[in-house]
């Protein structure tokens, strides 16, 4: 069984909660893993150029392109992307509209295959992780668990975060609130959610190596996808 990890933060490896995250569920899974970074890539959103309808492969020639392979042969998948702006990052979000690409005609390469969720905030990382689960559905994914937490904003390393009037620490913290590194928010300095990651972790690697049933795991996800749409008509 292999997991394919995905950390959608620009920053760099050490100073992203994502990737601290991502890392620590792939750790915990007992399962083989490949862990990708996006930070860097030259990722385009789908353009809608419906090159992919005929033979499910997109057309659109940058760093996805060598990822594809990597996609199918996972098992299951663990993404995680910062919020920006309440929503998970542009990143994340292209490398994930290009899995239109999978969902053609008689394509179930994705179905039935299982997911952990990752988001982190400079306040909360749920609405990043949200979105991620509902790609995941469109493919026909079971996301087992999500695992949410609270980086550092920008605005701790900036340089001007103590006087801006606009960012993140004024708002949060209070006007006379003193940047420090003890104080500055990391994943690692919280112990529930690393727990939480571990956690995610180690439910995905028993998920994946006790009976996982992938017909079983589609029939359930479009039947929750049916419902909702029906729902919201
Ligand atoms: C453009 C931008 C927009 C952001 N918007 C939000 C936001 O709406 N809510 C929030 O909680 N954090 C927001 N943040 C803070 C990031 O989510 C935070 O820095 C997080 O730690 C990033 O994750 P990373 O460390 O894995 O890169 C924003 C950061 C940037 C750069």
């Amino acid at each position: 069984m292999k997991i394919l990890g995905i950390s959608g933060s620009q920053r760099n490896d050490d100073s992203s909660g994502t990737h601290t995250l991502v890392k620590t569920v792939l750790e915990n899974s007992g399962c083989e893993y490949e862990l990708i970074s996006l930070r860097g890539k030259n990722i385009s959103g789908c353009t809608a150029c419906l090159g992919c309808v005929k033979d499910n492969v997109c057309k659109i020639r940058d760093d996805m392109e060598p990822m594809r392979d990597s996609i199918l042969a996972a098992d299951a998948y663990v993404i995680g992307a910062p919020n920006f702006f309440s929503t998970l990052n542009a990143t994340t979000h292209a490398f994930l509209e290009r899995w239109y690409q999978f969902r053609h005609q008689a394509a179930d390469a994705l179905w039935g295959k299982l997911a952990v969720s990752v988001g982190v905030g400079g306040d909360d990382g749920v609405l990043a992780a949200e979105p991620i689960e509902m790609f995941m559905m469109y493919s026909f994914i079971e996301t087992v668990a999500r695992v949410t937490g609270q980086g550092a904003a920008c605005c701790f390393s900036c340089g001007y975060g103590e006087t801006c009037d606009v960012g993140a620490i004024k708002m949060m913290f209070g006007p006379d609130f003193k940047i420090t590194p003890e104080n500055t928010p990391s994943v690692t300095k919280q112990p529930e959610i690393m727990q939480a990651a571990a956690d995610a972790g180690k439910l995905l690697g028993q998920r994946l190596t006790t009976g996982h049933d992938r017909a079983a795991v589609t029939q359930s996800v479009q039947k929750k996808m049916m419902d909702l749409f029906a729902s919201s008509t």
